[in-house]
């Protein structure tokens, strides 16, 4: 035994105790990065609960601005909210009405909790009656009608209160047309984060459920990105900066760490990774079932995506971090 040499490195030295350990530690991240998506119902007997995502509700908009000010009190800064319309047509108004559900939500939740950012997701397929983003015109997605569209989706968010808005179409130009828009109606401090890689990705499946938002015909690989190509996702974040993006995001997040760590390294604006529907419902699976330690996971995840080089954590689970930081019982 003693003939054996000793490690001349003993990487385990700094591992030793709690205290070392957060001295080297290389990645931190905070509930202050946290985004917690919401979903707005309108009409009031929608079904609250949402099978494959346990723990998240489909909220009416009082009930919204109440876990609104419930976020902002827990210290997550910023929520991100989703319309579910009590009506669907081929224009997407409800996406665009004044008193459409997210706009109701946008005005109920800066009274009640003024100092949360509110974000809201810029797209029109849970307004429209065959589910897609766009305007369809002979069974084809219609880039450039759709732009008007989202842009007026925009401006009415924007008029509502909204601090972000959030255009998810994946159509060609959606971030130049809106930031036209904004600055048209005055609303050049409204800030565009923009859903610059955005994947053709079945890990959205539990969001489709929660917003009856699935494509009715076709799916959507015509506009969200093919997952299968990385360069591809460095153009589409050049192009939305260049056309007045303030903040890109990546989504999905934990399988496509490998370019939110190449966007890192090209860009310098900020940048946001979303975890999915799917990766929650993932996790919150197991976690029922005991065979994982799901504060544990989440926690690993979070620290994943910070490492690979995101500032901005979108995630379900952003309530829940907030009360574990905490150290409430649950
Ligand atoms: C709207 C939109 C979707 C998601 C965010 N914005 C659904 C989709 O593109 O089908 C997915 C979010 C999630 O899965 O959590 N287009």
């Amino acid at each position: 035994m003693s003939e054996l040499p000793k490690p001349r490195q003993r990487l385990r030295r700094l591992r030793r105790t709690p205290a070392l350990r957060s001295l080297v530690r290389e990645t931190a991240w905070d509930v202050g990065q946290l985004i917690q998506p919401l979903f707005v119902r309108e009409d009031p007997r929608t079904a609250a609960t949402i099978p494959s995502m346990p723990g998240i509700r489909r909220l009416t908009v009082e009930e919204t601005a109440a876990e609104a000010g419930e976020l902002e009190e827990l210290g997550v800064p910023a929520v991100l909210l989703f319309g579910l319309p009590s009506g669907k047509d081929a224009m997407a108004r409800g996406a665009y009405a004044d008193d459409g559900v997210v706009q109701e939500a946008l005005r109920a939740v800066k009274e009640e909790a003024p100092d949360l950012i509110v974000m809201a997701d810029v797209c029109l397929c849970e307004y429209t009656d065959h589910g897609h983003c766009g305007v369809v015109r002979e069974g084809r997605i219609d880039n450039d009608a759709s732009l008007e569209l989202l842009a007026r989706t925009a401006v009415s968010q924007a008029r509502a209160g909204a601090d972000v808005v959030a255009p998810s179409a994946m159509m060609d130009g959606q971030v130049g047309a809106i930031r036209t828009a904004l600055d048209r109606e005055g609303f050049e401090d409204t800030i565009i984060m923009a859903y610059a890689a955005k994947h053709a990705s079945a890990f959205y499946g539990p969001f489709r459920e929660a917003a009856d938002s699935a494509p009715r015909f076709g799916d959507r690989k015509t506009y969200q990105k093919d997952p299968a190509n990385l360069r591809e996702s460095l153009r589409e974040i050049a192009l939305d900066l260049e056309e007045g993006a303030d903040l890109v995001m990546i989504k999905p997040a934990l399988a496509y760490l490998d370019m939110i760590r190449a966007a890192r390294e090209r860009f310098d604006a900020p940048l946001a990774a979303y975890a999915v529907s799917g990766e929650y419902s993932l996790i919150k699976a197991a976690a029922e079932r005991g065979w994982i330690d799901e504060r544990a996971i989440v926690e690993e995840t979070l620290t994943a995506m910070r490492r690979a080089g995101a500032d901005l954590l979108i995630t379900y689970h952003a309530k829940e971090v907030a009360r574990w930081k905490r150290g409430d019982p649950r």
